[in-house]
């Protein structure tokens, strides 16, 4: 029989390219949002991409509604802007830990796995060629810190009642499903700001600092599709459920390295669209370089294919093209 799967922050972007890979592989879903930063076009448009009806709770994870009838939580929900929480930290500590917090009692009742959205920003800005997930954690503002705590909430949680969990730290993702019509409308980030100078909403990219060490001088991350990312819930809850054990905590990243001025490079390929851009100064609590050790990825929760930087820059446009 199908299995149900709770998703918290359904709406959001991991969270609803989530919910389609999800109804696309054959599993029931439960979405549940606040729509704090989100909105129910969002559940529409997942219905519309899997031709079903799915069944949502508008809710806080800590209110008390979470659904019962269940085989398994995959977490989204939570606040994510570093600077915001650097400004307002126990907005922070109170939604995402109380958050994580709820759900794990949920989870202990009912005995189901949990996965939970960890950042690659647990490692805060050491700088190593590649982030191995054994190094010593050091979140550099409280959001991270949100992150870090809440790894070792599922450790505890497994330790005292044996849920089953899994922590997936993402690096950085782009792109959109390949409707276009879910994508990433975060404004502070590359992508969406790149999208609005192809577009020309904005006149230029501002990009911040380049007198990193690194090659060119700008910041460096590991951008990764957001549908090979959902797809790895899909393998991480799968796993929790067939084994009843939890997993170490997994990189989610492609293990390459794209400058600021390598993502603008590749779009201008990618789409034919060209992307003026000014330097500024760092913006601050950014990392020089953030490239993820991916062996652990590869091993458990990837796919045999990848989606190309290209392929990510083309569905980021076609989302901001279709403008709904
Ligand atoms: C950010 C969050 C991170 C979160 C992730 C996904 C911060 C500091 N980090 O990661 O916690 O998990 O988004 O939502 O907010 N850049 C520019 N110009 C811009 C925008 C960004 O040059 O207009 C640069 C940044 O300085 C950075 C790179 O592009 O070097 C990527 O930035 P962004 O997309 O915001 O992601 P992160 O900061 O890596």
């Amino acid at each position: 029989m199908a299995k149900t799967i709770l998703v918290t922050g359904a709406a959001g972007y991991i969270g609803s390219h989530t919910c389609v890979e999800l109804i696309n592989s054959g599993f029931n879903v439960i979405g549940l949002d606040n729509f704090d930063n989100s909105s129910m076009a969002t559940i529409y448009k997942i219905e519309a991409i899997t031709r079903t009806t799915m069944q949502f709770i508008t809710s806080n994870c800590v209110d008390g509604k979470l659904p019962k009838d269940i085989d398994g939580i995959i977490h989204f929900a939570a606040h994510k802007s570093v600077g915001e929480s650097v400004q307002n930290p126990t907005k922070y500590f109170s939604n995402n830990i109380g958050s994580l917090n709820a759900i794990l009692d949920h989870a202990k009742v009912l005995k189901v796995p949990v996965v939970f959205s960890s950042s690659a920003c647990v490692y805060g800005d050491q700088y190593r060629e590649l982030l191995h997930e054994d190094l010593e954690l050091n979140p550099i503002n409280p959001y991270g810190l949100t992150k870090v705590f809440g790894e070792s909430m599922l450790k505890a949680a497994d330790a005292a009642y044996g849920i089953p969990t899994a922590a997936l730290r993402y690096f950085n993702p782009i792109g959109s499903h390949e409707s276009g019509l879910l994508g990433d409308t975060t404004i502070t980030n590359l992508m969406p700001y790149i999208l609005k100078v192809a577009t020309k909403e904005a006149p230029f990219l501002e990009v911040f600092g380049n007198d990193y060490n690194t090659p060119d001088g700008t910041a460096i991350r590991d951008y990764i599709h957001v549908t090979d990312i959902a797809k790895a819930h899909i393998k991480a809850i799968q796993h929790l459920i067939d084994t009843g054990k939890s997993l170490p905590p997994i990189n989610i990243g492609n293990g390459e390295g794209l400058s600021v001025l390598q993502i603008v490079e590749a779009f201008e390929v990618a789409t034919m669209l060209e992307i003026p851009y000014e330097f500024r100064p760092r913006r601050s609590g950014d990392a020089p370089t953030l490239v993820a050790s991916n062996k652990r990825y590869r091993s458990l929760l990837s796919q045999d294919t990848h989606k190309s930087v290209e392929a990510m820059c083309r569905s980021a446009l076609n989302f901001k093209l279709k403008g709904i």
